[in-house]
This record gives structure tokens, sequence and C-alpha cells, in this order.
């Protein structure tokens, strides 16, 4: 007799539906087909133990299990439990008539209770789109595998919850919805910092049409504490987005689910001691990284040149195509990582070079092997940079009212609006600042004067050619922002002061 189980794994953050067969021959062995990894294979174990425990038959012949597609590699524990239903069921203690319509997922512990397991949303997703009435997952997912509506789930603490269920139709106890509640991010806002007019504007820039920005400045002058308020003045995440992401974090599980999704754009602020692998992602059994958990959000380095410039070098690739690509052997999976990139550093090592009032100690030397630690092709990513001088004590005193992130906030979505309405609305995460050669050349238009200007930039700053495109881009945004359709001389004049980096060329690799 042969019965059938479904079952899922994992690829990035999508799943891939698992066909379980389950054979009775004669003979007393037990046979695992199917590119199961060494977790699958111990199944058998954990199974005969929480049959055991639990007053369940072990069939004394042989049991052969193949898991289909044959050539996608099985992973992790989470198959134990379709297994042991196949085995219940070809055996007759489980009724076999509504095992096609559950897909099942749940590791076994040894007295028959079942484990946490990672990458639920994705496996409700997946199992929702292809058509199954339900899934059935330990009782601990619960509550994650409901953010998915319009698919039956089963939630069993233990492997005779599932008997009952496939046997009496009798559905374990669902523990009670939690309500919907939207955390605020933090309680950071803009309305906090003192002053510092044109470093928010270079904030609200970036936001506006999703430009990396680098902020310069001596110690104390906020650039820290300016950059944890950058995702409040972000918009929402829509729902593609909040699935996404929230699928993101259950593959790696760094989230308690509450009954609701993500909803806020991340911020990642990895310490600088941080591996490459943490950064980009990999390891032997594959994770996300910090530039994935930062996707659709902010990925905040602070104190730039402390990090190892390797780990900087392996950003850049997934920098320029969004996406992290995992290779080994015998597979490769996709993580996505399009994120803002936030960075923060001081201009020397004693932080004072170009300070109005206090007096730089380092030599030029020094500065540049500084400067020298950070990546040129990292740096040529970056659309913004900006000098941050501390405010003045009168300012740091005033008790003047400052804007807060809310107001922003609506003026860049507002600027996302017209971009989402200049881009093909079929293509994700479109906006100014990921515009290809193409897109510049046919929004970026420059009138007679306007070309004149950056020509004269160019040339008095000596600016470099990368500069150009960023330039364009960046007056783009701040011509939506003004509600201009074409870009004017005053939108490029305020986009050639944002690269004070280039002015630092002299140090620069
Ligand atoms: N513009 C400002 N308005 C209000 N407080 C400020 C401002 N700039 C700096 N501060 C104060 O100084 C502290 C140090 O700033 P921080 O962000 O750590 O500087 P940096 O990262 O540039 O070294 C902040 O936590 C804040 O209390
Ligand atoms: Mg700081």
């Amino acid at each position: 007799m042969l019965v059938k189980t479904y079952s899922s794994t994992l690829c990035g953050i999508t799943s891939t539906t698992i066909t379980i067969e389950v054979n009775l021959g004669s003979g007393i062995n037990f046979y695992l087909v199917g590119l199961p990894d060494n977790a699958v294979k111990e199944s058998h174990q954990r199974i005969k133990s929480a049959f055991k425990n639990n007053g369940l038959k072990f069939p004394g012949r042989e049991i052969t299990i193949n898991m289909a597609p044959a050539d996608i590699k099985k992973e992790g524990t989470v198959f134990d439990l379709p297994i042991a239903v196949g085995i219940l069921s070809v055996s007759k203690q489980i009724n076999h008539e509504n095992l096609n319509k559950y897909l099942m997922i749940g590791e076994l512990s040894l007295d028959g209770s079942l484990q946490y397991c990672k990458g639920v949303l994705p496996r409700v997703l997946q199992a929702k789109k292809e058509g199954f009435q339900g899934i059935i997952v330990p009782q601990q997912n619960y509550y994650e595998a409901c953010l998915v509506e319009n698919i039956e789930i089963i939630p069993a603490t233990n492997i005779k919850d599932v008997i009952h269920f496939f046997n009496q139709n009798k559905k374990p106890e669902t523990p009670p919805i939690q309500p919907k509640t939207i955390k605020p991010h933090s309680n950071l806002d803009f309305k906090d910092v003192q002053g510092q007019y044109q470093v928010k504007r270079a904030f609200e820039i970036s936001a506006a049409g999703g430009h990396n920005l680098i902020l310069i400045g001596p110690p104390g002058a906020g650039k820290s504490m300016m950059a944890k308020r950058m995702p409040d003045i972000l918009p929402p995440l829509n729902i593609n987005e909040a699935l996404e992401t929230t699928s993101l974090y259950s593959v790696s599980q760094k989230v308690n689910f509450e009954g609701d999704l993500i909803r806020q754009r991340p911020f990642r602020k990895p310490h600088h001691t941080i591996s490459d692998v943490a950064l980009v992602g990999g390891g032997g059994i594959p994770k996300p990284g910090e530039i994935s958990l930062a996707h659709n959000g902010v990925l905040f380095l602070d104190e730039l040149p402390e990090y190892k410039r390797n780990a900087l070098e392996v950003m850049r690739q997934p920098m320029e195509d969004q996406i992290v690509n995992i290779s080994r052997a015998n597979f490769s999976m996709e993580y996505p990582a399009n994120f803002m990139l936030l960075a923060a550093m001081n201009p020397c090592p004693c932080g004072y070079l170009n300070h109005p009032k206090k007096k730089c100690s380092c030599s030029s030397y020094q500065v540049q092997k500084y400067l020298a630690k950070i990546s040129g092709p990292l740096l040529d990513r970056i659309d913004l940079h900006v000098e941050v001088a501390p405010v003045s004590f009168t300012e740091l005193s005033s008790e003047k009212l400052q804007e807060s992130s809310k107001t922003i906030r609506e003026r860049v979505r507002s600027v996302r609006e017209t971009q989402n309405i200049r881009f093909d609305k079929k293509k994700k995460n479109r906006n100014n600042a990921n515009m290809n050669k193409v897109e510049i050349n046919t929004f970026c238009k420059l009138s007679k004067d306007s070309l004149e200007l950056l020509e004269l930039a160019m040339n008095r700053l000596n600016l470099s050619a990368r500069a150009y495109d960023r330039i364009l881009k960046v007056a783009r945004t701040i011509a939506d922002m003004d509600s201009k359709k074409d870009i004017q001389q005053n939108h490029i004049a305020e986009a050639i002061q944002y690269r004070a980096l280039d002015k630092m060329n002299q140090y620069l690799a």
C-alpha cells in the first residue's frame, strides 16, 4: 500500500511543496530517499520514539519513503510530522481520506510533541497558492500562520492532535487571536533635533528618492542621533513589502509574531565587527544576512571606516542587483536585499578635519590612510554626501519647535507617489535612486543653463565622472519635491552641494 502526504521546503524566502510517499513492503528495513539531509534522515529515530511514547505502533515491515521532487534538497526537521502521519496511515492507524487536503510541517520530540519551525509564513502562502484547504503547524507557529487569511490553520501540540483531527475530524483548540496592534517604530522623532536644517533636508531627499546617504562630521555633531530617525520619515510598507519583510524575518527566526505582519520599515545597525557572512548572508545552513534583514528598509553603518574593508566589498554586488545569491555545490538560492544605505563617519581619525573652530591634529598621511579604509566602489553607490557640523550652544538650548517626523513623512509619501506614476508599476521598488542610464536620459533632461552650471561645478570642484549621474538623480528628486516636471537650475545647484566627499578627493584613493 502507498500513501502520500504533503509538506514544504524553503528556498530563500519562497517555499516548494514536497510530496512524501510512504510504501510498506515485505522485510524490515527503513529507506528514506529523495535528497534528504542528515536532520531528515534522523527523523526515523524521533518518530519511532514518539510512537512508542504515545502507544502507537511502528510497523515491523519494510518502509520506503520517497520525497519528491527528488532534485530539491530537503533540509531540517519539519518533515517529521508528514513522515510520521504517512507511516500511521499506511499502517491503518490514521484515516487517509483527507491527507491530500492538508500540508503538514513540524519537528517531533521524543515524547511526540511538536516543536517551533522557522519560515512558516512563506510555507502557508505557498500552500494557499496551491489550493490546499489547510495547513497543520506546531502550536507555537499558530499566530504566524494566521497572518495568511482564507486558509485553514490547524495548530497541533502533539502527534495525537493530528490523529484526532484526521480520524475524528476533531480540531485542536486554537489559542485566541491577539488583537492587531501597530507599534510605533520608536519614540524617536526629528522634532528633537535642533537646527541642522541642511542635514534634515538631505534626509528628506534621501527618503523621498531612495538615495543612499553618508554623513561626515566630528564626534557629537548628531550624526547617529539623526540616522536613527530615518525609518520614521519613510512611508509604511505596502502589503506586498510587508509580506516579503515578514517572510525574511520568519526564515531567519528573528521575530516574535504577535498577530500582525511587520508593517514598519526595518532599521538594521550591525556592529562594525560583523563578519562577511553575517552581513550578506550564507553559512552552512544558509541564512539571510543584515543586508537582507534591511530589505525594504535602512541599513545603517555607523563609523563606516571601522568596518572591515572586505565586508564592505562583498556588499557591492548585492547592492547592484538588490539580491543576494548564495551558491553551493548542489543548490543555489536568493534572498532579496533592496535597502537604503545610511552611513556615518568622522572626516579623519581625530574627527576635526575642516572643523570651523577646533584644530585637526592629523597629518595628511593619517587622513589618507583613514579614508582609504572605506571602499571606493561602495562610495560610488552613495548619492548624497553631507557634512554635519555641530549646532551652536544657542541653537541647542533653543526651544524653537522643530518639524516632526510625521510632517516630513507626509511630504516623502507624496514624492514617492510621483515616482510610482513615473515608473512602470509592475516592477517593484522603483524610485529615482535606482534609475538606469536610459531612464536618466529620459527623465533628467537639462536645459542649457542647467547644463552649463553643472559643467562649471564639475570643473571647479574637480568632480569625478561618477558624480555626474548621482547629481542628476538627486536633482530629479529635488525637482519632484518641488512639484516640477522639469529639472531646473536651482535643483541642480542644490544637488551639487551634496558631494562633500568628492571635494576630499585629494585624500581618497
Ligand atoms: N542638533 C541637535 N539637537 C539636539 N541634540 C543634539 C543635536 N546634536 C547633538 N545633540 C546631542 O548630542 C548627542 C551626541 O550626538 P551623536 O548623535 O551621538 O553624535 P555623533 O554620532 O555625530 O558623534 C546626541 O545624543 C544629542 O543628545
Ligand atoms: Mg555617532
